[in-house]
């Protein structure tokens, strides 16, 4: 019966035959040791020279890092680990002999492993990773689901900014037309909602931003949400809910997965709604204090969000940056219309930036003076300025970077490893 490592312990001295790989081998001339994965885990098959026959001993006692392997064996328990089983072997078959595998187990650079990311991928750290943002993309649509988001398909090709025109890729659409591949679906679902009410998007964005830093790529998986009659406070609301959700789902059902990441969960286990917030105006005073010589008008960098970070450990928003660092589509704050009603949340532990979000201009004629201000194509913008028109209300939403998420939760240095296949400024394969 063929039975996937995981299931293992529902097993224990049953014989069962594994598909898999053989990532590592070591043998004596009487007993090979073969480790194996599955995809769905590990485990170890002991091959005993005097309990097969001939030819599955040659296959095992020859076999190459990487083959690709079939074997038949007995389930049983570790002697020595808990939950850890064993696989002792009665036959074993190679399917295909691996040439010398060139990911080894001493130390390489980021680029070789990189530019061998279609191997690299197979590694267990590389493996938990996946498996968590797995998790993370779940999680994301169980709590969607369950709070009465429904899921809209946002276009790739547009013929408009979502924010701003410096970092748009710009193709060749038909005739003469250029179309440019989307920075993020929330105009789109800024309409979607006078249909259904609350909803989201899932899907790869473009951004060619010539940044070199540990949390840029060029294309990554945004997820974003837009719900109608839903104001600034309440939008944090739900990120935090979500966020919260999330964090606990993948802390149950990633175990195994941290423990391979040697991710210190206990961090992460105080990630608790309600998040605290600060204002845009707290956190560069917070800044200065620091011995930033940042203006009170500026964005927050990189930098400085890895700087307010390392003092927090659980995420915080911060709110009301001033208009002139945000987005067109932002609504100013009435108390000071210097600012806008938005909020970054920010991770813990020197992360940074996850989600950006806000509560949007709901009224024509301000809207239609924004677009003015930062000249934007007016007509390009003629069917979004149309949703103001015709039964306008107050709304909000936001879009979280899925693979900042990723970082954070698994505690990596920088986002390329959290995405299968990483496009960067310097790379386009494999
Ligand atoms: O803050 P951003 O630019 O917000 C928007 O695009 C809004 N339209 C979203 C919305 O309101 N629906 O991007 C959202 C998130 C950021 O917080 C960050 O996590 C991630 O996307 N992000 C990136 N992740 C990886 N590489 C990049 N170059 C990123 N740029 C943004
Ligand atoms: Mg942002």
């Amino acid at each position: 019966m063929d039975i996937l490592i995981s299931k293992f312990s529902n097993h224990i001295s049953e014989v069962v035959t594994v598909k898999g790989w053989a990532y590592n081998v070591r043998s004596s001339g009487l007993i090979a040791f073969l480790q194996i994965r599955d995809g769905s885990g590990f485990t170890q098959a002991v091959v005993a020279k005097q309990d097969v026959d001939e030819l599955s001993w040659q296959k095992a006692s020859t076999c190459t890092i990487e083959s690709s392997i079939i074997v038949t064996g007995v389930v049983s328990k570790h002697p020595k680990h808990e939950n850890v089983y064993e696989l002792h072997a009665t036959k074993v078959t190679i399917i295909q002999r691996a040439e010398e595998y060139p990911i080894g187990k001493k130390e390489h650079g980021p680029d070789f492993l990189l530019d061998n990311r279609h191997l690299w991928l197979r590694t267990p750290t590389q493996w938990a990773i996946q498996r968590i943002r797995n998790e993370i993309i779940l999680a994301t649509y169980e709590w969607m689901h369950n709070h009465d988001f429904i899921k809209i398909d946002s276009p790739i090709f547009t013929p408009n900014a979502c924010e701003g025109t410096t970092e748009l890729f710009e193709v060749d659409y038909f005739e003469d037309r250029k179309a440019y591949l989307t920075q993020s679906g929330q105009l789109y679902l800024e309409a979607a909602i006078a249909s259904v009410g609350r909803c989201f998007d899932f899907g790869p964005v473009f951004r060619a931003e010539k940044s070199k830093t540990r949390r840029h790529l060029i294309e990554f998986w945004m997820m974003d949400a837009e719900a109608a009659f839903t104001d600034h406070t309440g939008n944090m609301e739900i990120q935090e809910q979500l966020i919260s959700f999330i964090v606990v789902r993948v802390i149950e059902r990633c175990q195994m997965e941290f423990k391979i990441l040697e991710r210190d969960i206990e961090l992460l286990k105080r990630v608790k709604p309600p998040f605290e917030r600060i204002t845009h105006a707290d956190a560069i005073q917070i800044l200065r204090e620091k011995g930033s010589d940042i203006g009170e008008m500026d964005d927050l960098g990189a930098d400085d969000e890895t700087i307010l970070m390392r003092l927090y450990d659980t995420p915080l928003f911060i709110e009301k940056y001033p208009a002139s660092v945000k987005a067109f589509y932002m609504k100013r704050d009435p108390a000071d219309t210097s600012r806008v009603l938005n909020s970054d949340l920010l991770a813990p532990e020197g992360y940074g930036e996850i989600i950006g979000g806000s509560q949007r201009e709901d009224n024509y004629e301000v809207l239609v003076a924004r677009v003015r201000e930062q000249c934007l194509p007016e007509d390009a913008f003629r069917w979004y300025l149309d949703l103001r028109k015709y039964g306008s209300v107050p709304h909000a939403g936001f879009g979280y970077g899925l693979e900042r998420i990723v970082a954070w939760i698994c505690g990596l240095h920088h986002v390329r490893e959290t995405i299968p296949f990483p496009r960067l400024l310097n790379r386009l394969e494999p």
